[in-house]
């Protein structure tokens, strides 16, 4: 049984996904909380609905980025998770704290990394013209939507497409992208071999630790 901390910042939609998928496909996994460093992040509500703690880590707490992260990750650790999952979680995170979860924090962006890092990644789409954009699962490390690309999904960029028109067929995309990629880690079939993620198709056993 492996286990899992979920991050968030707002309405989860990724998260919810990511919880029906583990219990509809039955993961070996327990998703131990769901941690929020807003206290508005509507996503909350449906984690205690389906009786996993939520819990919130205000940012606006804490004077220094520094302060926040070791804040946040003193309540993650609590639950000792085998992996963390940003899930629309619109911090960025310090290299000491991701250096903490190195190889075991996966992150969803709403574009084809390497195109269109940071915010607003539907409208930069748009003003750049591209044909075909999409949604990346990537592992997380200190240089900013850089990481290991674990997944991606492509979507049509239509002539009449609005930022929310787009936005809307790619988070369609994420919903699946995102459930899979976490459950190729939690059956041990992502590694990463030379900064490269790899995903085997036969199931092999976790180690141990
Ligand atoms: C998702 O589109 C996710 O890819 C994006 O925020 C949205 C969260 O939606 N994440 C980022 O932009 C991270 N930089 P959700 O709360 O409904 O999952």
């Amino acid at each position: 049984m492996r286990t899992i901390v979920i991050l968030i910042s707002g309405r989860g939609s990724n998260m919810q996904a990511i919880i029906r998928a583990a219990q509809n496909e039955k993961w070996p996994v327990k998703i131990a909380a769901v941690i929020s460093n807003r206290t508005d992040a509507s996503g909350l509500r449906f984690a205690t609905e389906e009786g996993i703690p939520a819990i919130v880590v205000p940012h606006k707490d804490y004077a220094t980025r520094e302060a926040f992260d070791a804040a946040l990750q003193s309540r993650i650790d609590e639950f000792a998770p085998d992996l963390l999952v940003l899930a629309g979680f619109m911090r960025v995170l310090t290299a000491r704290f991701v250096g903490h979860y190195a190889g075991r924090m996966l992150n969803i962006h709403p574009s084809l990394l390497p195109s269109f890092i940071g915010l607003a990644t539907h409208r930069q789409a748009l003003a750049a013209g591209v044909k075909i954009h999409g949604a990346t699962v990537h592992f997380v490390t200190a240089d900013l939507d850089h990481g290991p690309i674990v997944a991606q999904a492509t979507v049509p960029v239509l002539a009449d497409d609005t930022e929310d028109t787009l936005a809307a067929r790619v988070l369609e995309q994420e919903h699946l992208i995102y459930p899979q990629a976490i459950r190729s880690f939690i059956e041990g079939r992502l590694s990463l071999i030379d900064g490269i993620a790899c995903i085997a198709t036969d199931k092999v056993e976790p180690p141990a630790h």
